[in-house]
């Protein structure tokens, strides 16, 4: 029984002294917290991946993974008010479903947040390598990195990702300065962003031609092997897409952080997601009437490579350079988010306690800070973009698929408890965001099911071994 011991919602917001973080963030700021979460290599760069796995129905794909996270963002926004807890769907697992079920939850977010922030460091050494490559052929200096030092061992000649791992501690070091101040910058950041793909479609949608989007869906619906060995079809590019919508569930795990949460909560995660659906609509719609989609499906920079084969060398430049400056918003989010999933799980003794100490200076974790930056930098140093992203989507989705379990959960245990924003429709969106969840885990390429299997073979050995027995609740 002790494996679905829960916590209880009258204390889950309730911490020891020197356990708690402060207080230092509003509902503008969470909203470029998550748009900077969301808005990243998803859209700048697995686009193309995607549009190469479904051809111009990735536009299907596109809406599928966004409904499916527009359900679990709702379902994240209501349990996210009623717990206004650090550790998001770790913590709700705890409080709704059990120990056990918050341990593979909280595993899965480890693994997502840690492959997230190595996924966007790679897709950014990309920019970052192919804008050194801009600056030698046009102005002649030649400050180019050797290939050795510029790709992991996946690619020719590389032997390991300089620039990413390089990226990854300049964040971390932004980070450990304390949370507000990295906010406020993150702001500026996120309206760059959404300033370059505002250029891409105003570039990219008069050049819209309905030929390109002929045949629409060459390689069908469902998952299936194609003969080069590679999983295509509308779901895989969807189960490859869905990276590019999550990051709002990142703006939960700093509900703790939050001086209204009730209100900044739902504010901060709903109004960052719809945005974002909108914007990615657009681009690409934008991206696959422009062009072919097999001219950019391979490219490391689609949406720059669109604006060059269209004739706008300067729009290419403008959106190397924002996704160079900007991208770093994801790795900020991210590794915020991470930074606190670790620290909510040590504070509950589920991992060291060491984990949960905050700094008396900045009020924010810095060991925990410190420790994910070498795990995911090191990872970034060698890993390859498309397998990690799948890999970084499979830990997503079982945390997603939870939290539309946990949502139908505690409408029936809790129906009469007090909630702030309450999910329209939650018996429908609830099983919703479960099932679609599960549907596009499947979708993922076969490899990246038996990796995410092994990960929690791993984790619940740890459980087991360790956590069980250490658990605060257990105690
Ligand atoms: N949604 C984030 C991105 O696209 C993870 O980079």
């Amino acid at each position: 029984m002790s494996l679905l011991r829960r916590k209880s919602l009258d204390t889950v917001t309730v911490h020891e002294a020197g356990r708690q973080l402060v207080r230092t963030l509003s509902w503008p700021h969470l909203i470029a917290l998550g748009i900077g979460a969301i808005v990243g290599t998803g859209i700048y760069t697995l686009i193309g991946v995607g549009a190469n796995l479904a051809g111009p129905a990735v536009l299907i794909s596109f809406a599928i993974a966004g409904a499916v996270c527009a359900c679990a963002a709702l379902s994240y926004a209501e349990l996210a008010t009623m717990m206004p807890a650090s550790g998001s769907a770790y913590t709700y697992s705890y409080t709704a479903l059990g120990e056990i079920f918050a341990w593979v939850v909280g595993w899965s977010l480890i693994l997502e947040y840690s492959l997230v922030v190595s996924t966007v460091a790679v897709g950014w050494s990309g920019y970052f390598v192919g804008f050194l490559e801009w600056v030698n052929s046009q102005m002649g200096i030649d400050i180019r990195l050797p290939l050795a030092l510029s790709a992991g061992p996946h690619v020719e000649g590389g032997v390991f990702n300089l620039p990413a791992v390089l990226i990854t501690w300049l964040v971390a070091g932004g980070l450990m300065l304390g949370t507000k101040e990295s906010a406020t910058l993150n702001a500026v950041l996120v309206v760059l962003k959404l300033i370059a793909l505002g250029v891409f479609i105003a570039v990219a949608l008069p050049a819209f031609d309905s030929a390109n989007l002929q045949p629409f869906m060459p390689y069908g619906f469902a998952k299936s092997l194609g003969p080069d060995g590679l999983e295509r079809g509308v779901m895989a590019a969807a189960a490859i897409i869905f990276f590019a919508f999550y990051g709002f569930d990142a703006i939960a795990t700093a509900a703790e952080e939050t001086k209204n949460p009730g209100r900044d909560l739902s504010i901060g995660i709903i109004g960052s997601m719809v945005g974002c659906t909108i914007v990615y609509m657009l681009v690409a719609l934008a991206a696959v009437g422009a062009m072919s989609y097999a001219v950019f499906g391979s490219s490391a920079e689609p949406l720059a490579l669109i604006m060059r084969q269209l004739g706008h060398p300067t729009a290419a430049l403008i959106i190397g350079v924002v996704a160079i400056v900007a991208l770093p918003t994801v790795l900020l989010a991210f590794m915020f988010g991470q930074s606190r999933v670790f620290f909510v799980m040590g504070r509950d003794g589920m991992l060291p306690r060491r984990l949960s100490n905050v700094s008396k200076r900045t009020g924010t974790p810095v060991a925990t800070t410190l420790f994910s930056a070498l795990l995911v930098s090191a990872l970034a140093g060698v890993a390859r973009l498309d397998e990690i992203a799948a890999l970084a989507n499979a830990g997503t989705l079982a945390a997603f698929t939870a939290v539309g379990v946990c949502l139908v959960v505690m409408r029936r245990r809790e129906p009469d408890r007090a909630r702030t924003f309450r999910t329209p429709l939650a018996w429908i969106v609830g099983p919703a965001a479960a099932l679609g969840c599960v549907y596009l885990f499947f979708s993922l390429p076969h490899s990246t099911q038996l990796y995410f299997l092994i990960w929690n073979v791993i984790g619940l050995a740890v459980y087991f071994l360790y956590s069980r027995r250490n658990a605060v609740l257990g105690r």
